[in-house]
């Protein structure tokens, strides 16, 4: 049987994947020389209204996964090529966080407004600090970088499992709803189950 992820863990794969797609080219357009204000003020207040909706997603899903476990890889995988996705996985986890972290410092550290929040009425949680702020937007730049770097990595390994390798690596997470939690498949146990 296929060891799939939960459908829980699934969710939130596919949506926080579903966000990006939207969040960093609107990121980069917004940024982008010759666009007219018009566009760049529309830009700029979608990016922080859902880039706040990210920041929270990704704060849930960090507490989800740390409260279920993720189902036992198949054991044809070697284990240092295992050990090794492990790791990477927590990595992408943390470089999410501080992505989208250091984009709301950038933001409320240095007064501007977020104004899809503001609609909504929520306070704004951190005091006035430009200098951090101006930090912040550098680590919010190159820490985009290098999450678009992983995550190219990691799809590149997935699609390498799924069409090279031919072994239930995809299954473990798609699809995003039902599919019950396993599937029938040759390389792994019996009785294994997904959180
Ligand atoms: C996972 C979430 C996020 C991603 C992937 C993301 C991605 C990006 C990208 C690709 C850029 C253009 C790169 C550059 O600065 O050169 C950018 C810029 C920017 N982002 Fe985000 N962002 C996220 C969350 C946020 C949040 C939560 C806010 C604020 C509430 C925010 C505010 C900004 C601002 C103001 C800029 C313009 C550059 C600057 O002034 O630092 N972002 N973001
Ligand atoms: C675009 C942004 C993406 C991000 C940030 C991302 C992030 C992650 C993370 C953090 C995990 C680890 C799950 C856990 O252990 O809790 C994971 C697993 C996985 N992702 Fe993605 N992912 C992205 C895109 C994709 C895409 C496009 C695919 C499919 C082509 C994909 C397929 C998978 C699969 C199959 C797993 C399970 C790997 C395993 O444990 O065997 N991901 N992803």
């Amino acid at each position: 049987m296929t060891n799939r992820f939960g459908v829980g863990a699934r969710l939130f794969h596919w949506l926080v994947v579903l966000l990006l797609l939207v969040q960093i080219p609107a990121g980069i357009a917004m940024i982008a020389p010759g666009l007219e204000q018009g566009s760049i003020d529309v830009l700029f207040v979608l990016h922080k209204g859902l880039g706040v909706v990210l920041l929270l997603v990704v704060v849930a899903r960090v507490l989800w996964r740390l409260t279920h476990s993720a189902p036992t890889m198949s054991e044809a995988i070697p284990e240092r090529e295992r050990r090794i996705a492990t790791v990477m996985h927590g990595v992408i986890y943390g470089v999410l966080v501080v992505v989208a972290g250091s984009g709301y410092v950038r933001v409320v550290g240095g007064g501007f407004p977020i104004e899809m929040m503001d609609v909504l009425g929520l306070p704004t949680l951190l005091p006035l600090m430009p200098e951090v702020a101006e930090w912040a937007s550098l680590v919010h730049r190159f820490s985009t970088f290098l999450l678009v770097a992983l995550v190219s990595i990691h799809v590149a390994e997935v699609l390498r499992h799924h069409l090279v390798v031919q072994d239930a690596t995809l299954a473990r997470m798609w699809p995003p709803l039902g599919g019950g939690s396993a599937r029938p498949s040759a390389e792994s146990k019996p009785g294994q189950g997904a959180p």
